[in-house]
């Protein structure tokens, strides 16, 4: 096996072939002046299976992985497995109003002509990956996550909506707590209102735990939903802290304990390595 680490995901990419005890190939990537992506994977030849690692997020980084893609591919790759740490557009996966792109859909399309197998880390919802055309898994992160905060104090978890409720059960059966879900109405982009917690949190240390970070929104309100509800502290896990602006400033200015995310997207609150589950799903497989 040989790991190509994109430029999204280098560390990542590094820290799994170590894991491996495999070879680690740093792709070479830049921008023409005109902004077009260039690659070069800087081998003779790759008779190996190979195991590409980058991010459909942003934009840009869509191209240069199916740019990586062609490059192992002519270099003789045996079979190629693309991991795509964090699934850029997974959220737009339908069309909810009528002649909306089915954004999801389109990126399994492009990603899955290029390779044998799809490996992706807490996709929003697994079920996007059946339009992909090769075999595929979604690896998750919840153990992880809770390997993190065993040891430290956590009396429940809480989801900050129905569609992270099974995320956070995952996480709380890990560490024997209870959990519960908020119920969340999104209103922009940038406004979510979250119900009073129905579940009563008083005196308790809680965890939120959901798939990813943004803007920051959601997790501001279920923090002030359950501090209203009496938590002694909130802390927040994520999978994919994307971070949007001055989303994680915000977030630490906003007296929450913890604030802790993966490192499918990298950054200063990335303290959870996603390697292990990947280096784990690449040696099963
Ligand atoms: C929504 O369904 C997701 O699970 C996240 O809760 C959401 O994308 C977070 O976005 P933001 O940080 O902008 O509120």
């Amino acid at each position: 096996m040989i790991i190509i680490g994109g430029s999204s995901s280098r560390d990542l990419a590094k820290d799994t072939a170590s894991l491996l005890g495999c070879g680690y190939v740093q792709a070479f990537s830049m921008r023409f002046p005109d902004g077009e992506c260039y690659v070069r994977v800087d081998r003779e030849s790759l008779d190996d299976d190979v195991a590409i690692i980058q991010n459909t997020h942003p934009d840009a980084n869509i191209v240069e992985l199916l740019l990586l893609q062609d490059a192992v591919r002519t270099l003789g790759a045996r079979t190629i497995t693309t991991v795509v740490p964090y699934f850029g557009y997974a959220r737009q996966d339908r069309v909810f109003k009528p002649g909306e792109a089915e954004s999801a859909k389109v990126m399994c399309d492009i990603i899955g002509r290029g390779c044998d197998r799809v490996l992706t880390v807490d996709i929003h919802k697994e079920d996007t990956l059946r339009h992909l055309s090769c075999r595929y898994r979604d690896l998750k992160a919840a153990g992880m996550i809770a390997g993190y905060f065993k040891g430290r104090s956590i009396d429940l978890v809480f989801a900050p909506d129905a569609g992270a409720a099974g995320r956070a059960k995952e996480v709380a059966d890990a560490l024997g707590v209870p959990h519960d879900h908020l119920e969340k109405t999104r209103l922009s982009a940038f406004e979510v209102r979250i119900a009073p917690s129905a579940t009563s949190c008083e005196g308790k240390d809680v965890l939120i735990v959901d798939d990813m970070i943004s803007t920051g929104s959601t997790i501001v309100a279920a923090k002030q939903a359950l501090a209203e509800a009496g938590a002694k502290s909130v802390s927040v896990a994520c999978t994919h802290g994307l971070f949007i602006g001055d989303a994680l400033e915000r977030l630490r200015g906003s007296s929450l304990d913890v604030v802790v995310c993966c490192n499918t997207i990298e950054s200063s609150a990335s303290l959870i390595s996603a390697a292990p589950i990947i280096a784990a799903a690449l040696r099963e497989e």
